[in-house]
């Protein structure tokens, strides 16, 4: 028998709300639905899901191969979970993912999905946006597309190592950064545009955190273009918005996204678990 799913779009760009499944035991039938949903909204929201930490686990794994980040601590009995903690005493700090980025972009396979359960709120505030890279990148003029659709441009982990503009920033102490990884200065040449695996279309790949300089060209050359892109890729039409209750699970496709925390809640816990899908090298067009 069919269940009862119902998928309500949260907004023209991305992001979509999933009702009537319970990810513990999800119905047989809907996890086809889930990633012909995903697929068509890039960002999933679940509500009023109870997930241990094993079943948030056996979630992810629905999605593919489980991918064990570096450079942050895990969870002592869960190295495959990360805790996205700001305790409330810890104020005028930066917090994780509080600048637009795609994770774990300076990868050779970056990860695919992310799914991140939230456990402890502030009553306002922490609030997370996605933004559309499919969007960025279909409203670009023709001339851009021509330009950008070769380029390749160097991302690497300096935000998370010992190099850097970011080198040494403090970042919620309870994220527990593991610097002077000798990895996290390594460089990478990725594609400007990537084609999606599965939808097979084109979607803006540069972010401010972890995107440095066009393959081929300086800083300093790349910088306006650069400074365009990470502006134009972030415009509200291009977004939604999630207020987040205890017990929502979001899924999100880091293919065709950026993301950012809203670091608006000073004095309050926040605690989510996260988890990742391993990914497949970028390919360019
Ligand atoms: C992240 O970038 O994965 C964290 C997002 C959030 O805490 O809302």
């Amino acid at each position: 028998m069919a269940s009862e799913l119902l998928i309500q779009a949260l907004a023209p760009a991305c992001g979509a709300e999933i009702f009537g499944v319970d990810l513990a035991n999800p119905p047989a039938d809907s996890m086809h639905r889930i990633q012909h949903a995903m697929a068509q909204h890039s960002v999933l929201f679940f509500r009023d899901q109870k997930l241990t930490p094993v079943q948030q686990l056996d979630v992810t794994r629905r999605f593919g191969t489980i991918l064990r980040v570096p450079y942050i601590q895990h969870l002592d009995e869960y190295p495959d979970i990360i805790a996205v903690l700001k305790e409330a005493d810890e104020r005028n700090i930066s917090t994780f993912g509080g600048t637009w980025h795609s994770d774990f972009s300076f990868l050779a396979e970056p990860p695919s999905f992310t799914l991140l359960y939230a456990l402890e709120l502030p009553s306002l505030g922490g609030d997370t946006l996605w933004a559309s890279q499919y969007h960025a990148y279909d409203n670009l003029s023709a001339g851009m597309k021509v330009l950008l659709d070769p380029l390749r441009a160097i991302q690497t982990a300096w935000p998370h190592g010992t190099k850097g503009p970011a080198a040494g920033a403090r970042v919620s102490r309870s994220i527990g950064m593991v610097r002077g990884d000798s990895e996290a200065d390594r460089e990478i040449a990725q594609p400007v545009v990537r084609v999606h695996p599965v939808t097979g279309r084109k979607a803006l790949f540069v972010n401010p955190v972890y995107t440095q300089y066009f393959e081929g060209m300086t800083p300093e050359e790349s910088r306006p273009l650069l400074q365009f892109l990470f502006q134009h890729a972030t415009k509200a039409e291009f977004t939604c918005r999630l207020r987040w209750a205890p017990g929502t699970l979001a899924i999100w496709d880091n293919r065709c996204l950026l993301h950012l925390a809203i670091n608006d809640y000073d004095g309050s816990r926040r605690l989510l678990h996260r988890t990742t899908v391993a990914g497949q090298r970028p390919v360019g067009p």
